[in-house]
């Protein structure tokens, strides 16, 4: 039997649940906390931008690929994940306003020879798979440079490169800042090449959500004009 359900408007309401994507193995921007809970700056700047514009989130973990493939068929509203804005990705998201200046950085061993991009030619070189990482060394060496090892996630490379399974990991660099802490500053160094583009990181919203990236943008001025955006920022990056 069909029953008949009325009064419900296809509109979303305003309190309505905004499912939001993050893939949480990205410090310090997205971390994932053994009780469940999402830290980071970008944890924080999502809650942040939801409280602003009283928008209730649902704020989830998922794996990089599967993330971007929810926002992209509407099955997650919107992504936040450190997520760097190009015109590839424009085809298929609409972006926020930027929120935050990245740039690829080299993580290699202190004894390493590597001073450039270029240096790495001929070296295993480790990045998360479908990121701006993968394009840069790509975009050097080839599209099937056979040195390129892809990871799901960004620690699984840093395990290589600590037992010499890697020359270099290419990553943001603020994950490769958080990393060369945790594996000793003084065995490590990044490398810092000028021939690499400064990158900006935007939320993503499924092509033509203008209602829910209005939102966004809208919150991400108030927390940006505010203060919110500053107290967050420094408590992550101020000794940067
Ligand atoms: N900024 C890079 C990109 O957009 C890497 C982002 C990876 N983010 C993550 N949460 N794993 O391609």
């Amino acid at each position: 039997m069909l029953v008949a359900v009325t009064g419900c408007s296809s509109q979303k309401a305003d309190n309505s649940i905004v499912n939001a994507g993050t893939n949480a193995e990205f410090p310090p921007f997205e971390k994932l906390e053994g009780n469940g809970e999402i830290t980071g700056f970008d944890a924080e700047l999502i809650q942040a931008i939801a409280k602003a514009e009283n928008l209730q989130l649902d704020f989830q973990h998922y794996g990089w690929d599967s993330m971007l493939n929810g926002v992209a068929r509407g099955r997650i509203d919107m992504g936040i994940a450190a997520i760097t804005i190009t015109d590839e990705r424009k085809r298929m998201y609409d972006f926020t306003e930027p929120y935050f200046e990245a740039k690829q950085v080299i993580l290699v061993p202190k004894t390493s020879p590597v001073q450039s991009l270029n240096d790495l030619k001929g070296k295993k070189i480790g990045v998360q798979s479908a990121t701006t990482g993968e394009k840069v060394v790509q975009e050097a060496f080839g599209k099937t440079y056979p040195g390129l090892q892809r990871y799901d996630v960004v620690s699984s490379a840093i395990d290589d490169l600590k037992w010499n399974r890697l020359d270099a990991v290419v990553v943001d660099k603020a994950v490769n800042l958080e990393y060369i802490k945790r594996l000793g500053e003084e065995k490590y160094k990044i490398i810092e090449d000028p021939a690499i583009p400064e990158e900006y990181y935007g939320i993503i919203v499924k092509k033509g959500n203008r209602e829910l990236l209005d939102k966004l943008n809208a919150g991400l001025k108030k927390i940006q004009e505010n203060g919110t955006y500053d107290k967050i920022y420094n408590k992550y990056f101020w000794e940067n």
